[in-house]
C-alpha cells in the first residue's frame, strides 16, 4: 500500500537532497496514468515518499549527512581561512574541523559544518539541529548535565593575555582589573566566578576580547592557550603570562543519550591516536616549541 502523503520527515529530505527524491517515479502503473495529473502528482508523491521511507532508513547506516556545530573563532581549532578548503568543502579548517571529517568519513557521512555562537552550541544539541560539537569545549561538571562528552582529546590551560607594560604578572594580580573573556566559556565561567560579574566583559568572539586589550578597554583577556598564542602573535604589544589560570580537557559533545553516535565517536577518537593520525593533524596545527 502507498503512503499517500509525504511525512513531514520525508518532505524535509526531500529539500535537502534532489538525488534521494528526484528518483524514478517509473513504477507509476498504467493505471495510474490514465487518471487525471492531480492524482498523478499523488502518486509521484506517493512513490517519492517510498523512496524516501528507504532513504531515511539507510541514512542511520550510511550516506546523509553529519551536522557539527562549532564556533570557528578559534584557531587552531576552528577558524575560517579562505585559502584552504575544510572537510566539508567551506574555509572552515582547524584540529576540531579534521578530527570531525575523519568521524564522517569513517561513518560514510558527509559532513556539513554550522558556524554559530560558542552559547548557542549546547542548546542547538539539544535541540537536534546539530549531531556533535566540536569546538575545543571543555568538559565540566556543568555540561555534563545538558550533554555527552565523548574521550578527551586534547588538554588545555585557560591563559591570561596582558598588554607587554602591564603589571599584571599572574592570577592574583587580576582582583579588581576588567578582564575581556569569550562569552559563554570556561574563561568567562571561571573569572566571573573568581573575580565577579562587574569585572567581565563578555564578547562574542575571543578575538574582539582581544581587540579591547589592544583598545585598552580591558586590563586582560583569559582564553585558552592556543588561540591566545594565535592572537598574540597576530597583535604587536601583547604578552601571554607564564601562570596558567585553569587546566581542562577537551571533548566532543552529542546530544544526551545518544550513546550510538557517542561510541562510533569514541571508536574514531582511539583510532586516530592509535594510529599517530591525531598527532599528524595536531602537529599540522600546533608547531612544539
Ligand atoms: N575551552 C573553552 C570552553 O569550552 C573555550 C572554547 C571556545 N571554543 C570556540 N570554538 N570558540 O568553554
Amino acid at each position: 500500500m502507498k503512503k499517500r502523503f509525504l511525512t513531514a520527515a520525508a518532505a524535509a529530505l526531500c529539500a535537502v537532497s534532489l538525488a534521494a527524491c528526484g528518483g524514478s517515479s517509473t513504477a507509476t502503473t498504467a493505471a495510474e496514468t490514465q487518471t487525471s495529473e492531480a492524482a498523478d502528482t499523488t502518486a509521484a508523491e506517493a512513490d517519492a515518499a517510498e523512496e524516501e521511507t528507504a532513504a531515511e532508513a539507510e541514512e542511520t547506516e550510511e550516506g546523509g549527512t553529519l551536522i557539527m556545530a562549532t564556533n570557528a573563532e578559534f584557531p587552531p581549532y576552528e577558524y575560517h581561512d579562505s585559502s584552504q578548503t575544510g572537510p566539508d568543502g567551506s574555509d572552515i579548517v582547524g584540529i576540531d574541523a579534521e578530527i570531525a571529517g575523519a568521524i564522517a568519513e569513517k561513518l560514510g557521512k558527509d559532513l556539513v559544518i554550522e558556524d554559530i555562537a560558542f552559547d548557542s552550541l549546547i542548546p542547538e544539541l539539544q535541540s537536534g539541529k546539530a549531531d556533535f560539537v566540536a569546538a575545543g569545549m571543555t568538559v565540566t561538571e556543568d555540561r555534563l548535565v545538558n550533554v555527552d562528552f565523548s574521550d578527551t582529546y586534547a588538554t588545555a590551560v585557560q591563559s591570561i593575555i596582558v598588554t607587554s607594560d602591564s603589571e599584571i604578572a599572574g592570577p592574583d594580580d587580576l582582583a579588581g582589573k576588567k578582564i575581556g573573556v569569550q562569552q559563554g566559556t570556561t574563561g568567562d565561567l571561571y573569572a566571573t566566578d573568581d573575580f565577579g560579574d562587574e569585572n567581565i566583559d563578555r564578547y562574542p568572539k575571543g578575538v574582539d576580547a582581544v581587540q579591547a586589550l589592544v583598545q585598552g578597554k580591558v586590563d586582560a583577556v583569559i582564553i585558552d592557550n592556543e588561540p591566545a598564542k594565535v592572537f598574540v602573535g597576530d597583535n604587536e604589544g601583547l604578552k601571554l603570562l607564564d601562570t596558567a589560570y585553569a587546566e581542562e580537557e577537551y571533548a566532543i559533545a552529542v546530544k544526551k543519550g545518544n550513546t550510538e553516535l557517542l561510541e562510533q565517536i569514541n571508536t574514531v577518537i582511539q583510532e586516530l591516536k592509535d594510529s599517530g593520525e591525531m598527532d599528524s593533524i595536531i602537529g599540522k596545527y600546533i608547531t612544539a616549541e
